[in-house]
């Protein structure tokens, strides 16, 4: 399979694992490295041995990069993604796509325009864990499908992450930081969303940092951490969902889809892996799903990769911008009826190509 060259935007935290995906990854080159603070970027370049570039405009003007992955802070990810397209270079961003469904919109407008791709994570949808459970439903394991249940229960980011304030600024918090993991898991499962209703609000208006150098400092909160969401798909299924940094602890499941004659529990979407268990009618109790992929530990780089091949196939990729659009529509309509006390219809909509049986 023959590599494409990906230069990363943002070499923070999450960067270690995507500069360390093409040991597992043989279609992606780790083409060269950039932040807004050059010496983090350096940093990273010298431990990786990989090109460092002094500006991200040094690396969005360079010819020989295929894809921009942008690894920036929410706020950041509509401009870089936009610069990217700008560029003439593919983009697979972290999540959300951006931060405000107009500039996702955006996004996905000038990327079909150019005929450029944009993946989005998580990549998680990939794999083993929440495939399985796909497989599970399209096979009719569970009979019809009534429901399902998602619960993102935390106390939130700031005992590990060293710069946490990004967290709690309008375009993160629970639902659009870790939401994207539960809401692309349920809809790869359900399909599209038809319509939405929420109620939000932010219990602590400041949080404290416990996490190394910086623990003790405070940070104000600009947008709601404690977030309760009802949908409709098109389907007619309805889904709910329960996304928090406000409480300390929860034995509640991640997801669990209900069906006519069963149930599945889903693993973790934030990670790949499994255990699946189902119960379903006729068989004598919960059962353990066999996985139907090795997709089981931290294999970011995973949609990355997927994306490469689909570029080369000529097929759609499975961590598509339309996707991450329709999430980002239905995290910012969820918050929107929260204020207004509404129910409100989405607009975008989306497809996903059937994987074969062996991702
Ligand atoms: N940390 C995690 O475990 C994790 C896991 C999954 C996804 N993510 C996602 O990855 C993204 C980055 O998270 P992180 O934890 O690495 O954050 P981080 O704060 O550690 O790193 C972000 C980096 O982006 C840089 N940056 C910000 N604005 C920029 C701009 N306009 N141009 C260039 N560089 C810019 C910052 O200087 C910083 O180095 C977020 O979208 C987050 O949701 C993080």
């Amino acid at each position: 399979m023959k590599k494409m060259r990906a230069g990363i935007i943002g070499a923070g935290n999450i960067s270690d694992i995507y500069l360390a995906a093409p040991s597992k990854f043989s279609n992606i080159e780790m083409a060269g490295i950039a932040d807004l603070l050059s010496h983090k970027a350096k940093e990273k370049a010298e431990l990786y041995s990989i090109p460092f570039y002094e500006t991200p405009d040094d690396l969005l003007e360079d010819p020989t990069i295929d894809i921009i992955v942008n690894l920036t802070i929410p706020s950041a990810h509509a401009k870089i993604n936009l610069a990217a397209l700008d560029h003439g270079k593919h983009v697979y961003s972290e999540k959300p796509l951006a931060t405000r469904y107009e500039d996702g919109k955006k996004i996905i407008e000038k990327a079909t325009a150019l005929n450029l791709r944009v993946g989005v994570a998580p990549d998680t949808i990939l794999g083993a864990g929440i495939q399985t459970a796909v497989q599970l439903v399209n096979e009719g394991k569970i009979g019809k499908i009534v429901g399902a249940k998602a619960f993102m229960m935390g106390s939130g980011p700031e005992s590990w992450h060293p710069n946490p304030a990004f967290f709690y600024e309008t375009g993160a918090g629970p639902l659009f930081d870790m939401g994207p993991y539960y809401l692309s898991s349920l809809l790869v499962l359900l399909g599209p969303v038809d319509s939405v209703t929420g109620i939000a609000q932010t219990t602590y208006l400041e949080r404290t940092i416990k996490s190394q150098e910086r623990a003790g400092e405070t940070f104000p909160v600009t947008t709601p951490t404690h977030v309760e969401g009802l949908m409709q798909f098109k389907s007619n299924v309805t889904a709910s969902i329960t996304a928090t940094f406000d409480i300390h602890q929860s034995k509640l499941p991640f997801i669990e889809v209900y069906g006519s004659k069963g149930t599945i529990h889903v693993p973790d979407p934030n990670l790949f892996g499994g255990p699946v268990s189902y119960l379903a009618e006729g068989e004598a109790g919960w059962q353990e799903a066999p996985l139907v992929s090795g997709y089981i530990g931290n294999e970011r780089g995973l949609g990355l990769s997927d994306m490469i091949e689909s570029i080369q196939s000529d097929h759609q990729h499975y961590c598509h911008g339309e996707l991450g659009l329709h999430v980002l529509e239905l995290m910012e309509k969820l918050l929107e009826s929260s204020v207004e006390r509404t129910f409100k219809t989405l607009e975008s909509n989306f497809s996903m190509r059937t994987l074969p049986e062996k991702v």
